[in-house]
């Protein structure tokens, strides 16, 4: 394989090549400081006139942001830098100039940046935040793997919609109607029972008309779901998970946490277990802060989420919820038929919540009134009702939404600079 930027710490005081991109420079007469980028990491390239003479040092100055080079020279210990290292270049080889990359060192607006976003990737920044994502998914198939759960994956095309209809992305399936899945959950309760513990992970879809900095109208999710897991089960796997993907990040992405500013402490914080307030609870508190206008049977918003969280410096389980405002799938607490055994989990920082789970219905009697109550095909669930009819057990499970988990661990501000090519409300571009 090549030798990459970040594997440079091995060649200390030795020669290498590298394919790498200018990001960006500064020279005077003498010496020019190269920032170089490979996808892997980013080095500083010093280039010294009188080491490399006039040619080479000529061509060092003219380069131009984002052309692609191969740059060789020796590996040198340095302390000032955040990466320990620095490459005292001998030679350059331009592979390709790039001419007016649109992207400078100055700022630029957001909707520049987002048209931009096939570019903008190259950034320190953005790098740092797929950085990080990428050690989330690291880690989630790492615990899950250890757990002893098994990937499975659901469809995609879909012809039913577990989380309401009012925000389905419908399409045509030749002749038939079919959906972008919302969510994997009941092709993975149907796993839970053929395989036990289960995991998913991939992108979800929704059409819903919120602009906010939490949104996305396609996102990924993770989704496990545990055969005989209850209500408390379930919320142990919760924050064994987080814990795990948090302090995964901190150990393995401490340099870029670094390029984010990220403030370290706050994550240090964050290992199980977690605290938990019933929805009950959490109104009444919310009144005790002067929110009065929301009522028991609302469901939070934002504000309120943000209030709860900031009572606490680990992320908090709301559990308990009213029937009415949540899925027709969730067990009703059995002493208390209005609320639900289900939880949502809110991040700390105003990030908001990045887990929704529960317990799910067994029995067969009870599936079938939801399904009829909430206006649901018969037809469609057909099958998702057979899974309580064969050998049903309590079972339970949630899903965590990877871009809001990005955003709170990265502690970037929007959703959009969470994923690659984000698609928002009016942006399918690039
Ligand atoms: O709370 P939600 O809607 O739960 C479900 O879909 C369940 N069926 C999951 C399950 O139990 N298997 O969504 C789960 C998570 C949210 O907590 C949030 O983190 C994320 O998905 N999410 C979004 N993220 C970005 N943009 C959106 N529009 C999102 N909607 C939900
Ligand atoms: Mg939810």
């Amino acid at each position: 394989m090549k030798i990459t930027i970040t594997e440079a710490n091995k060649y200390v005081d030795q020669q290498i090549t590298i394919g790498c991109w200018l990001a960006n420079k500064r020279s005077s007469g003498k010496i020019a400081f190269l920032q170089l980028r490979d996808g892997s990491g980013f080095i500083q390239g010093v280039v010294v006139r009188d080491d490399v003479g006039e040619e080479v040092f000529a061509r060092a100055k003219a380069l131009t942001q984002e052309s692609s080079l191969y740059v060789t020279g020796i590996v040198q210990k340095d302390e000032r830098s955040p990466f320990g290292y620095e490459l005292l270049v001998k030679d350059i080889e331009v592979i390709h100039e790039s001419v007016d990359y649109p992207i400078t060192p100055k700022a630029h607006g957001t909707e520049f940046l987002m048209d931009n976003r096939h570019l903008w990737l190259r950034s320190k920044r953005q790098h740092a935040v797929m950085k990080i994502r990428n050690e989330i998914i690291r880690a989630t198939y790492e615990f899950f793997n250890k757990e002893g759960f098994v990937k499975v994956d659901p469809p995609i095309l879909t012809g039913s919609a577990p989380e309401g209809t009012s925000e389905l992305f419908a399409t045509k399936y030749f002749e038939e109607d079919a959906y972008l899945s919302q969510s994997g959950q009941l092709y993975m309760e149907a796993a839970a029972m053929a395989l036990g513990k289960v995991f998913s992970f991939g992108p979800t879809f929704r059409a819903e008309k919120s602009k906010t900095r939490r949104h996305l109208i396609e996102f990924w999710m993770i989704e496990p779901e545990m055969a005989f897991y209850e209500f408390e089960d379930n919320l142990q796997v919760q924050e064994q998970y987080v814990s795990h993907i948090v302090q995964s990040v901190l150990g393995n992405c401490k340099l870029e946490l670094n390029t984010l500013g990220r403030d370290t402490s706050k994550l240090e914080q964050i290992k199980a277990p977690f605290p938990r307030i019933s929805y009950d609870d959490a109104i009444k508190f919310l009144h005790e802060k002067g929110f009065d206008d929301i009522l028991w049977g609302d469901d939070f918003g934002a504000p309120h989420e943000t209030a709860i969280a900031e009572s606490y410096d680990k992320p908090v389980f709301i559990t308990h919820y009213p029937t009415s405002i949540k899925p027709f799938y969730m067990q009703p607490d059995s002493e208390r038929e209005e609320v639900v055994l289900c939880a949502d989990l809110i991040a700390p920082e105003g990030y908001g919540e990045i887990i929704g789970g529960s317990q799910r219905i067994h029995d067969h009697a009870l599936l079938e009134a939801r399904v009829q109550e909430h206006g649901l095909s018969e037809e469609a669930y057909k099958w998702y009702l057979e899974l309580r009819k064969y050998g049903s057990v309590p079972h339970s499970g949630f899903g965590l939404g990877l871009e809001r988990t990005v955003a709170w661990i990265s502690g970037v501000e929007h959703v959009r600079e969470t994923i690659p090519f984000p698609r928002l409300l009016n942006r399918l571009y690039p």
